[in-house]
């Protein structure tokens, strides 16, 4: 599916963007595995949260009805994968999940492979969930998936007592399914989801699991084991969990922040104004809207609510002027999800802008390092890698068609470039989109954006 988008709208209005990806996963697990019943408003059946729903719904029986009932009513089918994409007007609805969680150890052998599809949460969150249960079970990707590296999630699992294997350090992932002790785990690179399926595994092993990050990631895990009432104890970049069964819990997943910014640069690019209510506004995943504002964009975010331990609340934005920016190696990993929207933006600005050590960009969705410039520059414009480093020159883009690569947040970032274009842009894997924001053009199209799928 192609995406045409025809510049010289000016985008802005109110807007609300589907819920949290990283937290719809967590919440999934911890309410299908929970003790008791759990209701959680608000899950986005993005096509990722619908890959752990999906296996969950094989691994953790009695959650299976209320998950067949939410995917049904939500849009996104239970069985077999595919998009959304093809059904244009409501393809989602917001979906209540109600579900009867019997804990940890009733999780049941599936029997054959689990399909994380295109989600790299779902695998590595699911390696830690399996790693102490009582059966085998087998970890699969889709081709992007596939490639990418799964070794830093086995190896402290490993520490931890569990048998599991890799394929050349990447899936498919294997697990014997083995009692597990706690560990004092240093990981090698920062990355939430390695963390959270160590805190997850050792909410069943004996003993305290301590787990050290080089440099500070999301924390959505912890917020909810805390607000669970498990045994969690959080220093500057040290978590410690000890063994505990949670309950079931009642929940409303706030929109996504990374979301949320697609619309945000999409009004400040084209001298718009956007209000976003309902989004979550963790400290640890807003770091975006402070290199936004770095780019000369005027952001007000209130936090409103709370859910679950997630700050929830609104954002405001407008600008009259993108200026260019330098994103430093120690703040990237609050922001290489939003990299490509950034690129996208900073190519509008006059002056050159620098994302450095950026290295972790090439084990995503896609290599975003090369997605990045070689799509900006399919667009007329000038951006570079250099080393470890994105450079991205500004002064505009003239037009043309830029790749997806299958990468939703490609797809989204050329697109939100492309309302500021000199000339149309065609983003060709616009599909990709569902993978974190069903009815992406959709939120576009009602904010003024002029663009049109083509087959
Ligand atoms: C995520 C963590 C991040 C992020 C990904 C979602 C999560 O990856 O890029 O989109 O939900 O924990 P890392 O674990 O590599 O930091």
């Amino acid at each position: 599916m192609r995406l045409l988008i025809t510049p010289g709208s000016r985008v802005g209005g109110r807007a609300t963007v589907p819920g949290d990806k990283s937290i719809a996963h967590r919440w999934l697990i911890l309410g299908a595995t929970g003790l008791g019943p759990s209701r959680l408003a608000g899950l986005p059946p993005s096509l990722d949260v619908l890959a752990t729903a999906r296996a969950l719904a094989r691994v953790a029986p009695a959650a299976r009805p209320g998950l067949e009932v939410w995917a049904r009513n939500a849009g996104g089918p239970l069985e077999g994968g595919g998009s959304t994409w093809n059904t244009p007007d409501d393809r989602w609805r917001p979906a209540t999940l109600e579900v009867e969680g019997e804990g940890r150890s009733a999780l049941a052998d599936p029997g054959s492979p689990l399909d994380c599809a295109n989600s790299g949460t779902t695998m590595r969150l699911f390696a830690g969930m399996l790693a102490p249960a009582a059966f085998r079970s087998e970890l699969i990707g889709d081709e992007s998936l596939s490639r990418r590296p799964m070794e830093r999630v086995a190896a402290p699992l490993r520490t931890m007592g569990a048998t599991i294997t890799t394929v050349d350090g990447g899936p498919p992932i294997r697990i014997e399914g083995s009692p597990l002790h706690g560990a004092e785990i240093d990981l090698e690179v920062p990355s939430a989801q390695v963390k959270s399926a160590i805190l997850l595994a050792g909410l069943e092993a004996d003993g305290v699991t301590r787990v050290r990050e080089p440099a500070s990631t999301r924390d959505h895990t912890e917020r909810a084991l805390a607000a669970l009432g498990a045994p969690i104890d959080r220093e500057e970049g040290l978590v410690s969990v000890g063994r505990f069964r949670h309950e079931g819990f009642r929940a409303d997943v706030p929109g996504d922040v990374s979301s949320a910014v697609f619309l945000v640069a999409a009004a400040a690019l084209t001298g718009g104004a956007v209000t976003i209510e309902g989004v979550g506004l963790n400290p640890s995943r807003t770091r975006v809207l402070d290199v936004l504002r770095r780019m000369n964009v005027r952001i007000d975010a209130e936090v409103e609510g709370e859910s679950l331990g997630e700050p929830v609340g609104r954002i405001t934005a407008s600008s009259d002027g993108i200026g260019p920016v330098r994103v430093e190696p120690d703040e990237l990993p609050l922001v290489h999800d939003e990299i490509p929207i950034l690129a996208a933006v900073a190519a509008h600005a006059p002056g050159d802008s620098w994302f450095l050590g950026a290295a972790e960009l090439r084990v995503k969705e896609s290599d975003r390092l090369a997605g990045i410039s070689d799509g900006l520059r399919a667009l007329g414009g000038v951006a570079a890698v250099e080393g470890d480093d994105l450079v991205v020159a500004g002064g505009g883009l003239n037009g043309g068609t830029a790749s997806s690569r299958g990468d939703h947040r490609l797809a989204m970032a050329f697109a939100v470039a492309g309302l500021a274009a000199f000339g149309p842009v065609e983003v060709t894997g616009a599909e990709a989109a569902d993978v974190s924001f069903p009815g992406f053009d959709a939120a576009l199209a009602s904010l003024g954006a002029r663009s049109e799928r083509r087959t």
